[in-house]
């Protein structure tokens, strides 16, 4: 099933490349900045395609809204985002991912996340590592947060101000708009933690995985424990630095 979900991935990855020479038909959704494009809505209906010609009898819960309306995470549950990264596909033509993942009874199976322009595929399944364009990615070492780079959106500095805290102590502060990416960035080290706020499952479904995969964390700062079907605020992290994002994300002042 692995070889068979990777080649959908890069048709779907090929296809969108081309589209990038093409005109973009872009429309917004819950707020002005909120896009989606034509791009986003073919790719989606793309996977339910295959996935609904091989396995009719499972959900999928997709950003565009394009196939089932699951209510529960009863069964298998396919959870894409077509595009992660809109704005960044839109604008700056790179920095968007496909981001796959398979859960069943809401346990992880397996997750893709892939960098169409970059053409970095990062792949994990439950209990058996992650890998990047196939080779196996090591397990996260200790790091500290003076040496650390940390990625999340700035406009979250007004609603969490201890995040300031963060800013001051880290080597550095990234903020790259595709969680599904930084996600895999912190699964492999380039980064060593991200945080954000409002995101759904299918930004981070499969990232959860890759990181979970190479021992570091995903915690919800909204709820015991993480809940797909709602909007989380998630701090991912080595777990060296995640005392230490937790405190920051809760403390009003610097
Ligand atoms: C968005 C990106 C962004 C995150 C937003 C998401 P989209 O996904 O992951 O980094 O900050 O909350 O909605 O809309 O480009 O698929
Ligand atoms: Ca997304
Ligand atoms: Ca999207």
């Amino acid at each position: 099933m692995k070889e068979m979900v990777e080649a959908w991935i890069y048709e779907a990855g090929e296809k969108i490349r081309k589209q990038l020479k093409e005109t973009l038909y872009i429309e917004t959704k819950a707020h002005a900045n909120d896009l989606v494009t034509n791009v986003d809505k073919e790719t989606e209906e793309f996977f339910v395609g295959k996935i609904k010609a091989d396995y009719p009898e499972d959900n999928i819960l997709g950003e565009e809204g394009i196939s089932d309306d699951v209510t529960d995470l009863a069964g298998n549950v396919w959870i894409i985002d077509p595009i992660d990264g809109t704005m960044n596909f839109v604008h700056q033509k790179q920095f968007f991912a496909i981001s796959l993942a398979l859960y069943q009874d809401g346990n992880p199976l397996f997750g893709f996340v892939y960098d169409v322009v970059g053409d970095e595929l990062f792949y994990a399944e439950h209990e058996k590592g992650a890998y990047l364009n196939g080779e196996r990615l090591a397990p996260l070492k200790e790091v500290v947060l003076s040496e650390s780079i940390i990625s999340f959106n700035t406009d979250y500095l007004y609603e969490k101000p201890g995040l300031e805290a963060i800013v001051k102590k880290a080597r550095g502060i990234r903020s790259y708009g595709a969680c599904s990416l930084e996600m895999a960035f912190v699964a492999t080290g380039r980064l060593d933690g991200f945080v954000s706020d409002s995101i759904s499952a299918w930004d981070y479904c499969a990232g959860k995985i890759l990181v979970e995969e190479v021992g570091g964390e995903v915690i919800s700062q909204m709820h015991k424990e993480v809940e797909y079907l709602k909007k989380e605020r998630l701090i991912v992290a080595n777990p060296a630095l995640i005392i230490e994002l937790v405190k920051a994300c809760q403390s009003q002042t610097v």
